[in-house]
């Protein structure tokens, strides 16, 4: 009896083993233009600063994006919007712990306006971009280009100043920072990528 029940075991894991291997490859190809999707966001992303952020960062909106270049600049604008934000909410947080060093007050106070102020920015960016479809296209994405530059600088700023600090802020907040300025310069470099394939 016993034989039998883990013969029946065996017998149905090979069964689910041999549809696993039936069905997997099929799944893969089931949905092709996803996989458009993915080599379309990787090739655009290609050209980027951070080719492998940019692709983490976006890959997992593909069905979203299809291969729509407005869809994927404006999906790259609003990733970078809501790591801006939640890392400005972060270091406003932080900003008012106890221990912390003058100098590090100073970076940090200074870093939530500029974190606040490249929020802002990202907003305006985005605003514009929903109007590209009833407006002057150069003209708009000029708006946009400059609005995300001036996102890019200030958080640059922010990314100096806790740079010069020593302790635990930098460690904790640093890479936080370079990930927002990471993910919007790759955002303005498909800003770019999206005004040169218009022209
Ligand atoms: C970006 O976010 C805005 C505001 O939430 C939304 O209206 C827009 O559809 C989003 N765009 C993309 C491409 O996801």
């Amino acid at each position: 009896m016993e034989a039998f029940s883990s013969k029946n075991l065996f017998a149905s894991l090979l069964i689910l083993f041999a549809f696993s291997i039936i069905f997997c490859p099929a799944q893969a190809t089931k949905k092709p233009y996803q996989e458009a999707s993915t080599q379309f966001i990787r090739t655009s992303c290609s050209t980027t600063t951070y080719p492998k952020l940019c692709f983490h960062s976006l890959s997992k909106h593909a069905s979203f994006i299809q291969t729509n270049r407005l869809l994927l600049t404006g999906t790259s604008l609003n990733v970078t919007l809501s790591s801006a934000k939640s890392t400005s909410v972060l270091m406003s947080t932080l900003a008012k712990s106890q221990g912390l060093k003058p100098r590090e007050i100073a970076a940090m106070k200074d870093c939530v306006e500029e974190l606040r102020d490249s929020v802002d920015e990202l907003r305006k960016s985005i605003d514009e971009m929903s109007h590209l479809g009833n407006s002057n296209f150069d003209l708009t994405m000029n708006d946009v280009q400059t609005w995300v530059s001036a996102a890019l600088t200030d958080e640059s700023t922010c990314t100096d100043g806790i740079q010069e600090t020593k302790g635990n802020v930098k460690t904790t907040v640093r890479g936080r920072i370079v990930k927002v300025a990471q993910l919007t310069s790759n955002a303005l470099a498909l800003i770019n990528q999206l005004a040169s394939f218009h022209g």
